[in-house]
């Protein structure tokens, strides 16, 4: 899918008025502060999920005078399903409402899965540098969007965890509950064996696209691997269940003790390696975020492959740190894919074989 045009209306600091796009790469340039990753915000606002950025709805319309504008609108123009479509998103009294090719629709959520994107943010490279949670929260992220079904199977299975959780707390006042432990174990392997098995095979569709897109990334001087195997070779219904199991009733006592689940899918973890080391540990700034990058891509390849369209890949801030090559590989090799990226560079444009660049100053954007 191609974003065609996009329109701003009292939207942050941005101007009102039109932006064509090009199908290709979209180099958004401009000084700090001009309203680069405002722009990405309001492409990203159409997949009908929140603020990449954890803003309040009622605080993305203009500030006038210190005060947030009752309302903002936004409206997109897009290339997919082999027709142009018009969407709008419309921001009042920090509620969301939408129109979809004419159609008004009370909610913003009625526009998931009209418009589909990837994101890479600075703070996505928390995905790298920090604990196994960001992992799995991509891994469960991207399921979501992949597999809407995979969102109920991981709300039973916390759900069965909380549980758990509670009564291993529970029963230090309580000695005689531990009876009751073996029904929320079963649950907790039944729901767990479903999230791990779904993760597995998310991640062996993943790993080898995320490997061969670092490979391009980094002219094939690092090799990178992913691995998600949280029973070791365990990868079956019967395999899994059996290995949950046992490993469950494993920690029963320490967990009585601690009182909380201390093995399951909620503690494992997406391995990320370079060269054979830790990329957490030991990968410098730009190899960890050509391997978010690298993530990211291969994510919006796999919503390609489920869709048959392919999403718009908003990259904001990702130039910094990467050296010529890998700036060249992001600018010059994502064929087919509509890009957005923003950088503080204007010398960047120039390295751009085809696209279009947008100078942005103070809201305003020029093309
Ligand atoms: N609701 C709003 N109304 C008006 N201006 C806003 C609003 N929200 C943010 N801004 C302004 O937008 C500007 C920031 O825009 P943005 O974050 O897009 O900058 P940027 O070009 O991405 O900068 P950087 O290169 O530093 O990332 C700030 O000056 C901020 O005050
Ligand atoms: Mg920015």
């Amino acid at each position: 899918m191609n974003v065609t045009r996009l329109t701003f209306e009292q939207f942050r600091n941005l101007e009102n008025g039109d932006i064509f796009p090009c199908d290709s790469i979209n180099v958004i340039h401009g000084s700090n502060a001009q309203g680069k990753t405002n722009l990405l915000e309001a492409i990203w606002l159409f997949t009908g999920g929140h603020s990449f950025r954890g803003t309040k709805d009622a605080e993305l319309p203009r500030l006038i005078d210190g005060k947030n504008a009752d309302s903002a609108s936004l409206s997109m123009s897009l290339f997919t399903e082999g027709r142009e479509q018009e969407l709008q998103l419309h921001f009042k009294n920090g509620r969301r409402s939408s129109v979809i090719n004419g159609v008004e629709k009370k909610t913003g959520s009625a526009l998931v899965g009209k418009f589909c994107a990837v994101i890479f943010s600075p703070e996505h490279l928390l995905l790298v540098k920090e604990g196994p949670a960001r992992r799995r929260a991509f891994i469960d992220g991207a399921l979501c969007q992949a597999k809407p079904a995979y969102a109920r199977v991981l709300a039973n299975y916390n759900k069965a965890l909380l549980q758990r959780n509670a009564l291993l707390k529970d029963m230090v006042r309580h000695p005689e509950l531990r009876d009751t432990l073996d029904i929320w174990d079963e649950r907790l392997v039944l729901f767990g064996t479903q999230v791990v098995l779904e993760r597995i095979a998310f991640c062996r569709q993943l790993a080898p696209k995320a490997v061969e897109i670092y490979a391009g990334i980094a002219k094939e001087k690092e090799a990178v691997s992913f691995d998600y195997a949280p029973f070791d070779g365990a990868d079956d219904l019967i395999s899994v269940t059996e290995s949950f199991a046992a490993a469950l009733k494993n920690a029963q006592n320490t967990d009585i003790r601690m009182g909380f689940t201390s093995v399951g899918p909620h503690r494992d973890d997406l391995s990320i390696e370079i060269n054979g080391l830790s990329a957490r540990t030991y990968g410098s700034q730009g190899q960890q975020r050509s391997i978010v990058l690298a993530l990211k891509l291969a994510e919006a390849d796999i919503l390609f492959e489920k869709t048959g369209e392919r999403p718009v890949i908003l990259l904001d801030d990702v130039m910094s740190e990467l050296d010529m090559s890998r700036r060249d590989y992001l600018l010059n090799h994502l064929d087919g894919r509509q890009v957005f990226i923003t950088c503080c560079d204007p010398e960047t444009v120039r390295l751009m074989e085809k696209g279009r660049g947008f100078l942005i100053e103070n809201g305003r954007v020029k093309n």
